[in-house]
C-alpha cells in the first residue's frame, strides 16, 4: 500500500518528508515523490523507484518550504513510472495531492473532466482528484474538496495542498488509514502511525468519513459534510518497530487481520452491481477464444500452487473445461503437453519466483495465452502475461503467504465465475448467487477472525505435538494442503495433508492414539463420506478437530472440537476454511517461540531455483 506523509509548520518539510516516507518503506513501493510550497508555488519533484533516487534528485534540484506533503507509491492502476508517481497536479498545477486507495469510478470522472477540457498526464486513477477540486475550486478550498469528495467512490486517504491557501493542508478518509500528528507549532499527517514518531506520539486517527483542515497551529475534523467531529488525541505508546505492524506482534498476524480490507480492494471495481455481471479489466479474452477453449492449466508454487488447485476445482464446476493443476518446478522440466489456444494461468503473490516465471514462458513458447493472478503490478510475470488480475493485498511482508492466498482465491472466483458467464455453462441465477456470497465475504473473514482467542487455545494445547494431519475432501482438501504448509513452514511441526479418501490406502497406519487430526468437513455433498472418514480415524483414537459450517450441529458427535466458519455458498467456503487454520499455525508457531515473519531456511520471494 502507499505511503502518505505532510508536514506543517516552521521548519524545511523536506528532510521530515524524506523521514518519513524512510519509515513508511517497509509497505512496500515502487515510485517516490514530494510537492513543497517555495516562493508562492507548489514544487514538485518525482520520480520511478527508490528514495534514494528521489534524495539524489534533491541534491541536484534543492527544493524547500515549511509545508510539503510526500507519497511513496505502490502501483495498482498504471505501471511504474515517473509520470504515474505522486504527487499529482491540476491542469495549472494549483493544487497537489498523494492519495492512497482506490477510486473505483476513475475512468467516468477521468471522461467527464476531460470533455470539460482537463488535460492528463498520467494513468493513475490519483490524477482525476486534483482536476476534480480545480472544477470545483471558486476560491474556497474546503468546498470545492467537498464537492469532489462526494463524486469519488472507493476507497482513499489524501492530502492536498493549493497554492492559494499556503497555510493549511486539507486532508480526507475513507476506507484507508490516515492519521494526524500533533507537533508544538507544526502538524504532520501519514498514512501510517511511523512515520511521525520521531517528532510527536499524540495522534488524531482520522475514521471513514472524516476530514480535516491542518494549520501548523490548529487541527479542524468535520464529517464530508461539514459537521464538527471531537476528536481527542491518544498517546502513543508503541516503539518504531511495533508501529511498523500496526500494533500487531508480528507482520504474519497484522496480515491475516488485514484480509477483510484486503478482500474489498481486491474486489473493488470487478464487479458491476447493477448487473452481478464479474468485470475483469487487465482480462482481454475474446469470445471467441473462449468459445474454442478446450484445456486451461494452472501453474503456480507452494501456497499459490494450493490457491491453483481451489481453481481447478472451481473452474472445472463452473466452466466445464478440463483443468490441469501443476506445481511449476515440475511442470517446466516434464515437457508439457500444452495445446495451442491454451489458457495458462499463472498465479505468483510476488511475480519473481523463478520456477513459476520459467512455466509461464514455457506455455507461452508452446502458444498458450497466458493470463496472471498477481500481487505486484510491474513483476516480471505481470510484464510477460497476456492477461491480468492484480491481488490488492499490498505488500506481504511475512514470508508465510494469508492475505495473498486469500485474495488470489477471490481472483479464480471471479474469473470461474466470468468465464461460466461467458461460456454459458453457469445459469444467471447461480452467478448472482455467486456474487452476492462474494460481496459479503469479507464481513464473514471478519467474523472468523472474531473467534481468535478459541484458536489460540487449541494452538497451545498442540503446540508440543510432532505430527499434525489435515483431511478432507474436494474444496477441503485444496484447503488441507494450505493448512498443512502454513503449519509446518512456521512451527515446524511436522504436517500432513491428505485427500480424506486416501487414509485407507496407507497414512492410516501413522493415526494412533491422541494424533491430531484437522478435518474440513464444510462441502454439503461429501459431508457423509467425510463423517466416515472421521470416524475411520476416531476407530484409532486419534483427536480430531473438525472445522465445519456453522448450523452443522451432527459433526460434533464424531469428533473431540469443534470449530465453525459462517455459512457461506459451498464453493466459497476456503476463503473461510483457511483463516482459523492461518491463525492456528500462528498461535502454534508463537506458543513454540518460532520467529514467524521469518522461519529458518525460507525467503519472502523464491527467485532462484
Ligand atoms: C507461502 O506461505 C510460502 N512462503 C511459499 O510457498 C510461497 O507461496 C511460494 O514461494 C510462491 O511464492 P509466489 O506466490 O510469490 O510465487
Amino acid at each position: 500500500m502507499c505511503g502518505i506523509v505532510g508536514y506543517i509548520g516552521n521548519n524545511n518539510a523536506v528532510p521530515v518528508l524524506i523521514d518519513g516516507l524512510k519509515r513508511l518503506e517497509y509497505r512496500g513501493y515502487d515510485s517516490a515523490g514530494i510537492t513543497v510550497y517555495e516562493e508562492s508555488k507548489l514544487k514538485t519533484v518525482k520520480t520511478v523507484g527508490r528514495l534514494a533516487k528521489l534524495e539524489e534528485m534533491l541534491l541536484v534540484q534543492p527544493v524547500a518550504g515549511v509545508i510539503g506533503i510526500g507519497h511513496t507509491r505502490w502501483a495498482t492502476h498504471g505501471r511504474p513510472s515517473n509520470r504515474n508517481a505522486h504527487p499529482h497536479n491540476d491542469c495549472n498545477k494549483k493544487f497537489s495531492v498523494v492519495h492512497n486507495g482506490i477510486i473505483e469510478n476513475f475512468q467516468e470522472l477521468k471522461e467527464w473532466l476531460q470533455e470539460k477540457g482537463h488535460i492528463f498526464n498520467s494513468e493513475t486513477d490519483t490524477e482525476v482528484i486534483p482536476h476534480l477540486i480545480e472544477e470545483f475550486y471558486q476560491g474556497d478550498l474546503l468546498a470545492a474538496v467537498k464537492q469532489a469528495l462526494a463524486k469519488m467512490e472507493g476507497a482513499f486517504a489524501i492530502v492536498i495542498l493549493c497554492e492559494e491557501h499556503k497555510e493549511q493542508m486539507v486532508v480526507a478518509r475513507k476506507a484507508s488509514p490516515l492519521i494526524i500528528g500533533i507537533g508544538q507549532g507544526e502538524n504532520y499527517v501519514a498514512s501510517d502511525i511511523p512515520a511521525v514518531l520521531p517528532y510527536t506520539r499524540e495522534i488524531i486517527i482520522l475514521e471513514d468519513g472524516e476530514m480535516a483542515v491542518v494549520t501548523a497551529g490548529s487541527v479542524t475534523v468535520t464529517d464530508f459534510s461539514g459537521n464538527i467531529v471531537a476528536k481527542k488525541p491518544f498517546h502513543v505508546q508503541w516503539d518504531v518497530e511495533a508501529a511498523e505492524k500496526g500494533g500487531y506482534e508480528d507482520f504474519m498476524l497484522k496480515e491475516i487481520h488485514e484480509q477483510p480490507r484486503a478482500i474489498r480492494d481486491t474486489l473493488t471495481g470487478k464487479i458491476d452491481r447493477q448487473t452481478k455481471k464479474v468485470v475483469l479489466p487487465q482480462v482481454n479474452l475474446s469470445q471467441e477464444f473462449i468459445n474454442q477453449l478446450e484445456k486451461i492449466h494452472i501453474v503456480a508454487c507452494g501456497t499459490a500452487y494450493h490457491a491453483g488447485l481451489v481453481g481447478k476445482y472451481l473452474i472445472e464446476k463452473l466452466v466445464r473445461i478440463p483443468v490441469e493443476a501443476d506445481l511449476a518446478s515440475e511442470f517446466r522440466y516434464r515437457d508439457p503437453i500444452v495445446k495451442e489456444n491454451s489458457l495458462t494461468i499463472i498465479i505468483s503473490q510476488s511475480g519473481e519466483t523463478a520456477d513459476t516465471l520459467a512455466g509461464l514462458r514455457e506455455a507461452k513458447r508452446l502458444g498458450s495465452r497466458v493470463l496472471a493472478i498477481t500481487n505486484v503490478v510491474g513483476s516480471s510475470v505481470a510484464r510477460e502475461a497476456d492477461d491480468l488480475i492484480l491481488t490488492l493485498a499490498g505488500p506481504e511482508i511475512a514470508v508465510a503467504s494469508t492475505k495473498a492466498y486469500t485474495t488470489q482465491l477471490l481472483s479464480l472466483y471471479l474469473l470461474a465465475i466470468y468465464l461460466g458467464d461467458a461460456r454459458g455453462t453457469l445459469a444467471e441465477t447461480d452467478r448472482i448467487s455467486m456474487i452476492d456470497a462474494l460481496t459479503e465475504i469479507d464481513v464473514q473473514v471478519e467474523k472468523v477472525l472474531n473467534t481468535e482467542t478459541k484458536i489460540k487455545e487449541f494452538a497451545e494445547d498442540f503446540k508440543n505435538c510432532e505430527n499434525i494431519f489435515f483431511i478432507g475432501r474436494g474444496l477441503d482438501y485444496a484447503v488441507s494442503l494450505e493448512g498443512s504448509l502454513k503449519l509446518k513452514e512456521i512451527s515446524y511441526i511436522h504436517a500432513e495433508a491428505y485427500a480424506a479418501g486416501e487414509l485407507k490406502h496407507g497414512t492410516l497406519a501413522l493415526i494412533v492414539e491422541g494424533v491430531p487430526v484437522f478435518a474440513l468437513v464444510t462441502q454439503g455433498d461429501l459431508y457423509d463420506k467425510m463423517i466416515s472418514n472421521i470416524k475411520e480415524v476416531k476407530a484409532r483414537e486419534a483427536t480430531v478437530v473438525a472445522l465445519a459450517m456453522a448450523g452443522d450441529h451432527e459433526t460434533a458427535k464424531s469428533v473431540d472440537y469443534v470449530l465453525h466458519i459462517p455459512k457461506t455458498h459451498p464453493l466459497m467456503t476456503p476463503i473461510l476454511s483457511v483463516v482459523p487454520l492461518q491463525l492456528f499455525s500462528y498461535y502454534a508457531a508463537k506458543a513454540r517461540g518460532c520467529d514467524v515473519d521469518k522461519p529458518r531456511n525460507l525467503a519472502k520471494s523464491v527467485t532462484v531455483e
